[in-house]
């Protein structure tokens, strides 16, 4: 009986030659008995009953290629498009399909190949398979071992394959909905000619689309946690201030930096809270979104989350005033001038920097001249550690950016490049800051400390140990 760490020839199938290499591949690899070519790139592939199956053999095909350890689970469906053996010959492992395998020695298959992954890519994902899991049904070897899998550790990837009108069925939305917020990460699907002959989104990902989404996914677990368990609350986006039921004052922010922001904490390990304001963008995985339209709103959700977190990203752009009165009816032209009364809005960042025990505050100023003149004078104002400087003239609703980061230490300049790049580059700055700061404090865990705003525990002035914090970041 074949054991899941010992290699096993697989009979070749009929006119398909394998090489040396595959023969010698073990047909399951168990990361506590490691045989695998490369243990932080393995990957489980489901696959469910979808026409798009077939495409599936390429992706198993490019994956290989890229270096990854392929593990081929099929559902009973899924063997109606497509065979095992064509899997099992592109993969170099045996395939498996059934919840009962007695090859599996601990009789355990589903235990066995999640702990194996370090993600798993379900593709293409049925609308049953997207119910299945959204429900918590596990009937079949390939939802059971997703459920079963450590949802901290493995990564569930799905891409959905479906006739057009099944992927807009309400209930399948619902479904997709449920998973986003359980932290299922969803790829695609595409717009495009439908296998039935209809035209509309439901097609599944060219494969390599979603093997550069798979590596993607897995630079960013390989990307390094210095706030792992930290609390993070982001605030990003516009806000929007009625004067009317149809009017309103607003501003031109995409909200793109500071869902990059948001993105970058959480691949930090930070556990990440957005507050945002109406913007197009969809929402990252794996963070708590608050969603609000007001500077008010804002103002309160964040006051409400705020003793809970440790680093508080200001990213968006509030507006500084508010109409006095809100028309409930559309107000009608006179055809004469028209004043409306404005009153300014409450400041969210230097409220926050001035509670006792206010978290390692960030702001973000916006500028359209005197760029780090007028930052470094909005840093002393609102009494915060660091503030990110940066043109808003030509930021508001680019892909790319450039910034400045000022602190204690001073300025430093990160050159142009996309808002995620610049995010990252800012979160791994203000991380550092931040744990040193919680370090001299002894303070990382607790979110009721001021130390970890040093401007709460010490004047701000206090300089930072050069050797601790390079110049130049990107050098
Ligand atoms: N900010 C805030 N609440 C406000 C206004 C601004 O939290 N009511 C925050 C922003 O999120 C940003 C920082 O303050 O982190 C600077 O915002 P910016 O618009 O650049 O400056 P303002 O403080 O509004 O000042 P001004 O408009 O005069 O430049």
């Amino acid at each position: 009986m074949p054991s899941l760490d010992q290699p096993i020839a697989p009979t070749p199938p009929t006119g398909v030659s394998l090489t040396g290499a595959s023969l010698a591949s073990p047909l399951v690899s168990n990361s506590a008995n490691n045989a695998m070519t490369s243990a932080e790139r393995s990957i489980l592939l489901g696959i469910t009953g979808g026409v798009a199956a077939y495409k599936s053999a390429e992706l198993t095909r490019l994956l290989k290629k890229s270096g990854f350890d392929v593990q081929v689970v099929m559902t009973d469906a899924a063997t109606k498009f497509i065979t095992a053996t064509t899997l099992q010959a592109l993969s170099g492992k045996r395939v498996f399909t059934d919840l009962w395998d007695d090859e599996i020695p601990n009789g355990m298959a589903h235990i066995e190949l999640s702990r194996y992954a370090d993600a798993i890519l379900i593709a293409p994902a049925t609308a049953d398979f997207i119910a299945k899991l959204a429900s918590g049904h596990c009937n079949d070897l390939l939802s059971t071992l997703c459920i079963a899998r450590n949802a901290s550790a493995c990564p569930l990837v799905l891409a959905p394959a479906m006739n057009r009108e099944m992927w807009e069925n309400p209930a399948t939305q619902r479904n997709v909905a449920r998973l986003l917020a359980d932290g299922v990460i969803i790829l695609g699907p595409d717009a495009g000619e439908q296998a039935c002959g209809e035209t509309g989104l439901g097609r599944m990902l060219e494969p390599t689309v979603l093997q550069a989404e798979i590596e993607a996914i897995f630079a960013s677990k390989a990307l390094p946690k210095p706030l792992a368990g930290i609390t993070a609350l982001v605030t990003a986006g516009p806000t929007f201030e009625a004067i009317d039921p149809v009017r309103g004052i607003t501003n031109s922010s995409s909200g793109k930096m500071g869902y990059a922001v948001a993105e970058a904490l959480r691949d930090a390990g930070a556990i990440v809270t957005i507050v945002t304001g109406p913007t197009a963008l969809t929402l990252p995985n794996n963070i708590n979104a608050i969603q609000v339209n007001t500077a008010s709103e804002m103002l309160d959700a964040v006051m409400d989350k705020i003793s809970e977190v440790k680093l508080f990203f200001a990213i968006a752009a509030v507006a500084d005033y508010t109409p006095v009165t809100t028309y409930s009816q559309k107000m009608k032209k006179s055809g004469n001038s028209l004043t409306l009364d404005l009153q300014s809005t409450v400041d969210i960042l230097a409220t926050v920097a001035a509670l006792p025990a206010a978290p390692f505050c960030i702001g973000f100023a916006a500028e359209s001249e005197n760029v780090v003149e007028y930052a470094r004078k909005k840093r002393q104002s609102k009494g915060i550690p660091v503030i990110v400087a940066n043109l808003a003239t030509e930021a508001i609703g680019a892909n790319d950016n450039q910034v400045t980061i000022i602190d204690d230490a001073g300025e430093h300049p990160i050159p142009k490049a996309s808002k995620l790049k610049i995010a990252h580059d800012i979160v791994a700055h203000v991380a550092k800051l931040f744990l040193s700061q919680a370090a001299s404090h002894g303070s990382a865990g607790s979110t009721a400390d001021s130390a970890t705003n040093p401007t709460a525990a010490s004047p701000i002035t206090t300089p930072i140990e050069p050797t601790k914090l390079p110049r130049a970041l990107n050098a």
